[in-house]
């Protein structure tokens, strides 16, 4: 093994949390419909799971406020967030109270009752398949049955921790 590349240390943990941010992923955020009103959560661990039948799924740390919403059947929408949207990221990332959270970014109501981010990159609406316990998070398999995209190609990406 190279000088430099531990493959098993006694600092697994942190090993395991630096090689997450060399993981670039694209930022979506993911909607469901609450209590009392929609609930919105920024998420990177949007997977393309089949395309027959068209699925993705999510996991989502059941510590969030969005996890309560999360059930076989419910509707779950997600919203591919665009380079210019580092702000609706940073708000629906924790950095604002979930009651104006949908203040950030140009909301409108879609077909499924839920809002859909206007000028996102694409707009996915699901109803959720099933559900996977495991460890601290949930891994929801979200059946995709209306899309919207856009024409350009510009996706806003998070890795080591910020923007690119
Ligand atoms: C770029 C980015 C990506 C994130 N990805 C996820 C994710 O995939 N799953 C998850 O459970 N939390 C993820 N989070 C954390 C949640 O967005 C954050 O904990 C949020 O505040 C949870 O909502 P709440 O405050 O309503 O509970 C991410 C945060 C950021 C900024």
């Amino acid at each position: 093994m190279a000088e430099g590349y531990p493959l098993v240390a006694a600092d697994l943990p942190d090993l395991f949390k630096a090689a997450m941010r060399r993981l670039a992923a694209s930022v979506s955020i993911v909607v469901a419909r609450g209590d009392d009103g929609p609930v919105g959560m920024a998420a990177t661990s949007i997977t393309s799971l089949t395309a027959d039948p068209p699925a993705v799924l999510v996991c989502v740390n059941r510590m969030t406020s969005l996890h309560a919403s999360l059930v076989p059947t419910a509707p779950l929408s997600v919203n591919l967030l665009a380079r210019h949207h580092k702000n609706v990221s940073m708000a629906f990332g924790g950095g604002m109270p979930r009651a104006e959270r949908f203040q950030v970014g140009n909301w409108q109501p879609a077909d499924n009752g839920l809002p859909a981010l206007a000028d996102a990159q694409a707009n996915l609406e699901c109803v959720i398949d099933a559900m996977l316990a495991y460890g601290t998070h949930s891994i929801v398999i979200a059946r995709v049955i209306r899309a919207r995209v856009s024409d350009t190609v510009e996706p806003l990406i998070y890795q080591d921790g910020g923007y690119l």
